[in-house]
């Protein structure tokens, strides 16, 4: 493993060199982010637990034969060697955010930089709760870096620009995404399960309230004419929505909770018995090792969406469309860690919109359509 040296710079800058750490760079967002930063000229430097794998994936992406490359199989390891060799930025796609970001966020700082694509409550708030440690550090740490949050994030940003704060918010977000041949994954299995454990949440009167997971059905017609189904969810987007605009009353709904009556009826039950340690390991186990064919994305967009209301009855409505979700996701991420590597961007912990502007969801590719 080659040495890096520590570059001169200002305050928390002059601790870190000039690398990029790619957590998880094998997987499938990695593999997006690492071709992404490659071709934009960055000192990308892959971080897993098999080096064949990681050198594999790293020339697929564009990286050179001889590239660095970290072999640490754990948060725990990982984060002693980014408290050790200092990159400027730590890019986490290894999933489990609720319990890996802290730990990597934490070993960036001081003055190193962070980014994941959490999409649950937990990791999400559990990031931006480190917030004044961050302010302190010189660092900035960016949560949601992906199709969910800043799709529906940039919308409800772009709405309530200047107008006063809105009485209710409800955000919809429908991703299309093709699928790869191959394992479903353990990041992506483990995400899905976390989906039904927590079941529902919303905002009431300014509060994180449970509701029930599959709660305000919506059919959504989209402004290209197509249209899909979505249902209630805790997710990031949900944590964003209501920190953006201030809503006392914010709910969300996305396409991936099945809305047919009799599944989103037995969506509780599933919830209750994968809430058991031993079967939610073995289902996340499972679902991991599914077996997926190769499949075009659904529709042509990706979509987010946001109706925000005002107490005296103006209605505002608006959307993001994106194309490929995961491709969305990995230029959200890329985009965001140039920027951060750059030293752009206010020390603190943040969603990507409230850390580098709305706009950000145009640079990664997306088109907004504000009424
Ligand atoms: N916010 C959004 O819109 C959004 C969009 C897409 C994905 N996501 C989330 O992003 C995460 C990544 O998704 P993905 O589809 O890229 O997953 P993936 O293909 O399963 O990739 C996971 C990566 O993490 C690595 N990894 C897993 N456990 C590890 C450990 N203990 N130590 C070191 N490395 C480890 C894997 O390495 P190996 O090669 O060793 O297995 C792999 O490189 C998931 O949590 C997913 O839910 C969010």
């Amino acid at each position: 493993m080659t040495e890096t040296s520590e570059t001169g710079g200002t305050t928390g800058e002059s601790r870190t060199n000039d690398e990029v750490w790619i957590v998880g760079a094998t997987g499938r967002v990695g593999r997006g982010v690492t071709a992404r930063l490659a071709a934009r000229g960055l000192k990308v430097v892959p971080v897993g637990r098999s080096r064949e794998r990681m050198l594999a994936a790293g020339a697929e992406a564009g990286l050179p034969g001889d590239a660095k490359v970290v072999v640490a199989d754990s948060a725990e390891r990982i984060a002693d060697e980014i408290v050790r060799k200092r990159p400027r930025v730590v890019v986490n796609t290894m999933g489990a955010f609720a319990a890996t970001a802290p730990v990597l966020a934490r070993a960036c700082m001081p003055g190193g930089h962070y980014v994941d694509q959490a999409n649950d409550v937990v990791a999400v708030e559990g990031l931006l709760a480190l917030h004044e440690e961050a302010v302190r550090a010189g660092s900035t740490l960016v949560t949601g870096a992906g199709f969910g949050v800043l799709a529906t994030e940039a919308v409800v940003a772009k709405l309530c620009e200047g107008r006063p704060t809105p009485h209710r918010v409800r955000v919809d977000a429908v991703a299309s995404v093709a699928v790869e041949a191959g394992a479903l994954g353990a990041a992506l299995a483990a995400s899905v399960v976390d989906v039904l454990t927590t079941g529902g949440r919303r905002y009431e009167n300014g509060r994180l309230m449970t509701s029930r997971l599959g709660a305000d059905p919506q059919q959504l017609t989209f402004p290209d004419g197509e249209s899909a189904k979505s249902a209630g969810v805790s997710s990031g987007e949900l944590v964003a929505a209501h920190a953006v605009s201030g809503a006392p009353f914010v709910t969300a709904t996305s396409a991936l909770v099945p809305t047919a009556p009799l599944i989103r009826a037995l969506l509780p039950l599933f919830g209750r018995l994968l809430s058991v340690p031993a079967l939610r390991r073995l289902a996340v186990d499972r679902l991991g090792r599914v077996p997926v064919k190769a499949a075009p994305r659904p529709r042509e967009h990706s979509w987010g969406h946001a109706v925000v209301e005002w107490g005296d009855g103006t209605r505002h409505e608006g959307w993001l469309r994106a194309a490929d979700g995961m491709d969305f996701t990995a230029d959200v991420t890329a985009t965001v860690t140039e920027l951060l590597a750059r030293g752009v961007g206010r020390p603190g912990a943040w969603t990507p919109a409230a850390a580098l502007g709305a706009d950000l969801a145009t640079a990664a590719g997306g088109t907004f359509i504000l009424d």
